[in-house]
């Protein structure tokens, strides 16, 4: 465990050090890596942050509101990039080749509002696990592996990539960011594109940010997991008043971890699941199934791609 109050001091300093006196652009998503590095980095650099939330069309349901309103206190640049997304994403099935043109797009994204910004440094959220699973070739985390080679930046600046999760979260803790940052979920870089199996379609994210919205709301404050989400598997074969239906596959995951390297299924009452499987399948027409995730990380991992 680091001691956060060095911690804090080592990089400020670092990123002082690191940017001199250009502007520093960094996407902050609302989560508490990029939180504590927008407040680490306005401590070192002040009004040379250039901090944007870039909606990928692959956030979760009511992110951009809450995004104004947490940081309504900080010039914020809201970047809607839906289309942009999206349309990367056509025609992509592999897991890796969708984390590589989500990394790609957002690097170009960033580029465009550096430019706009006179901003030559990026300022990334990688933790310690980010850089541990794209080194030894498990999966491109969007913001290492998944980044392209030739990027318009002179310095890239990773001031969290030596920290843990739970360290992640003290740092945040001692710095006086909001409970709601400091303990919120996990949620990967390349968003909902990594919870839809097989292409990224409008239809498909909309379906499975509205059951991860359920799926939240059932299980977020009832049992504090690490980490509670819904997944799109597919097609299947359904029922829906008189008629047989193609409806999608709706998995639901919620699991324990202490650091993200494994994770255990959280015991969720049976009538509990049957309550959220009723739920989802009634509030969204197009999904005729819903089956919880019993599966251990080892031999998954906690994502679907
Ligand atoms: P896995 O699925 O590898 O996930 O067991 C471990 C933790 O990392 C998160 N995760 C990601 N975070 N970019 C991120 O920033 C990614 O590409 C990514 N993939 C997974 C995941 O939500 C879990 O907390």
């Amino acid at each position: 465990m680091v001691n956060t109050k060095k911690f804090i001091e080592k990089a400020i300093d670092e990123i002082k050090t690191a940017a001199g006196n250009e502007k520093v652009v960094m996407a902050l998503s609302g989560g508490v890596d990029s939180s504590v590095c927008a407040a680490l980095a306005a401590r070192a650099v002040g009004d040379n942050l250039i901090p944007i939330y870039i909606d990928t069309g692959l956030m979760r349901k009511g992110e951009t509101e809450r995004i104004r309103t947490i940081f309504s206190d900080i010039r914020l640049d809201v970047v809607h990039a839906e289309d942009e997304f999206l349309g990367s994403l056509k025609g992509i099935v592999d897991p890796e080749a969708k984390r590589k043109a989500i990394g790609e797009r957002f690097i170009r994204v960033f580029e465009r509002e550096a430019k706009k910004n006179g901003a030559k440094c990026l300022l990334q959220g990688t933790i310690y696990p980010d850089r541990i699973e794209s080194e030894g070739g498990i999966k491109s985390h969007h913001n290492v592996g998944g980044m392209p080679l030739h990027m318009e930046f002179s310095k890239v600046i990773e001031p969290i990539r030596d920290l843990y999760k739970d360290e992640v979260r003290d740092v945040a803790g001692a710095l006086g960011l909001p409970k709601e940052i400091q303990h919120r979920m996990p949620f990967p870089g390349p968003g909902l594109a990594v919870r839809v199996l097989g292409e990224v379609t409008k239809e498909k994210v909309a379906v499975v940010r509205e059951a991860n919205w359920i799926v939240e709301d059932e299980i977020v404050e009832k049992y504090r997991p690490w980490q509670c989400f819904a997944a799109l598997l597919g097609l299947g074969t359904g029922v829906k008043g008189d008629n047989r239906i193609h409806g999608w596959i709706v998995a639901v995951r919620a699991v324990n971890s202490r650091d993200a390297m494994t994770a255990d299924p959280i015991d969720i009452p049976f009538a509990h699941l049957t309550r959220i499987g009723s739920r989802i399948t009634a509030d969204i027409p197009s999904v005729a199934r819903v089956v919880y995730d019993i599966t251990a990380k080892p031999p998954a991992t906690i994502e679907y791609e």
